[in-house]
């Protein structure tokens, strides 16, 4: 893979291996992941920090919310940069995150007004966006400390993290056993395999809510990278970020990603929809739509620092959120304070509000069944 051949190059370069520029000796796989006490919770709960490294590409990952702290990937030049946004602290993240790196459940984007009907029950959530509910409600999966085994597997390496949500927690029925594998490849690339099961008939969208700026989190603003979207509609939404249920066209729209666009080039047009969700918070209907195999759907590039990030998925959706409501009160990993559009998440998902929109790809999640899906994220410079 190219990002490997630079390291090696990088490596060489400067007088060391290969393998130690990358942190990985791939003849006989990765190192295994390593533990340290991040911080404690309110009521004492000790939270980790795991610190990864493969193939190049650096992450560490906390036990709370599965977040991806940091992520650190080599642009052109073999130098290391964190391409996400996070905190130093922990109490940061329990005090006022916007869902930094966070593992998003039980149901990724909003569900309107936090209600829906399931077999002839109605169900109500914790509603926590305005009247909505948004990603999972008050406490979400991204609230919750995650059981974190470690493993090695051939050259990879990586996390399971598990999390049991149980039966009625933020008005979700049915106990739902969560299972996500954060992998890091010989060739760096990140991959989620989400996996959950049920004991009662209900409804499941998990995605993983990382911001990323491939020029480095603090570095400014995400205006000039560049990103491809596989999709030829969209999900245009109402005044409180809901979709109507219209599959849009993004022909001749600012939401046409199909060729390589920087992001900034349309994002001040005035299109209602642009002006409703102060920027792009839109999901996209993907061209190739569920698949078996995860198949690529983004491209997303800095051209100053040649970072790239492709994402390949098995999910029907991505929602682009241009990081519209950072304003400039939080204090992030570097020091730098995050201003709108510093950084910007790509969640690969089912759509939004999909259980009150019989026409959208079903979330419904039976006993019996296992929900399976899966993103990969590969880095190149
Ligand atoms: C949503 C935004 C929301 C953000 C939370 C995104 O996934 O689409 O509307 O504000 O998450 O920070």
């Amino acid at each position: 893979m190219e990002l490997s051949r630079r390291t090696v190059i990088a490596g060489a370069a400067a007088g060391v291996t290969a393998a130690a520029v990358a942190g990985t000796a791939h003849a006989t796989g990765g190192r295994k992941p390593v533990k340290t006490l991040f911080g404690k919770l309110a009521d004492g709960t000790k939270v980790h920090s795991w610190s990864l490294e493969n193939g190049g590409t650096r992450m560490r990952v906390l036990s709370y919310g599965g977040i991806v702290q940091s992520l650190e990937v080599p642009d052109r030049r073999g130098r290391h940069a964190n391409v996400s946004l996070g905190f130093d602290d922990l109490a940061d993240y329990v005090a006022s995150s916007p869902y930094f790196g966070a593992l998003i459940g039980r149901y990724g984007n909003r569900i309107d007004k936090g209600r829906f009907t399931l077999d002839g029950t109605d169900h109500q959530l914790s509603v926590n966006d305005g009247e909505n509910s948004l990603h999972g409600g008050a406490r979400g999966f991204d609230k919750r400390v995650w059981d974190v085994e470690p493993f090695t597997a051939g050259p990879d390496v990586g996390l399971r993290l598990y999390h049991t949500s149980v039966d009625g927690e933020m008005g979700y029925p049915g106990t739902l056993r969560a299972t996500v594998t954060y992998t890091l490849t010989r060739d760096g690339d990140w991959r989620i395999d989400y996996e959950a099961t049920t004991d009662r008939a209900t409804v499941v969208n998990l995605t993983s809510h990382v911001y990323w700026n491939l020029a480095g989190e603090g570095s400014g603003g995400i205006e000039d990278h560049e990103l491809t979207i596989a999709a030829s509609r969209y999900t245009p939404t109402d005044a409180g970020l809901i979709p109507t249920g219209e599959l849009a066209p993004v022909a001749g729209t600012p939401f046409d990603f199909r060729r390589a666009k920087p992001i900034g080039r349309d994002i001040r047009a005035a299109h209602p929809q642009l002006i409703t969700a102060q920027g792009f918070d839109h999901n996209w209907v993907l061209d190739k739509g569920i698949t078996d195999r995860p198949e690529h759907v983004a491209t997303l590039r800095d051209p100053s620092s040649g970072r790239t990030l492709r994402i390949a998925t098995n999910e029907p959706g991505l929602q682009f959120y241009s990081g519209n409501f950072l304003d400039g009160t939080l204090t992030g990993t570097g020091g730098r304070v995050y201003r709108q559009g510093d950084g910007l998440c790509l969640e690969t998902q089912h759509f939004p509000d999909s259980p009150n929109q019989p026409s959208f790809p079903s979330t419904v999640l039976r006993p019996g069944e296992t929900y399976r899906t899966t993103t990969v994220h590969s880095f190149g410079s």
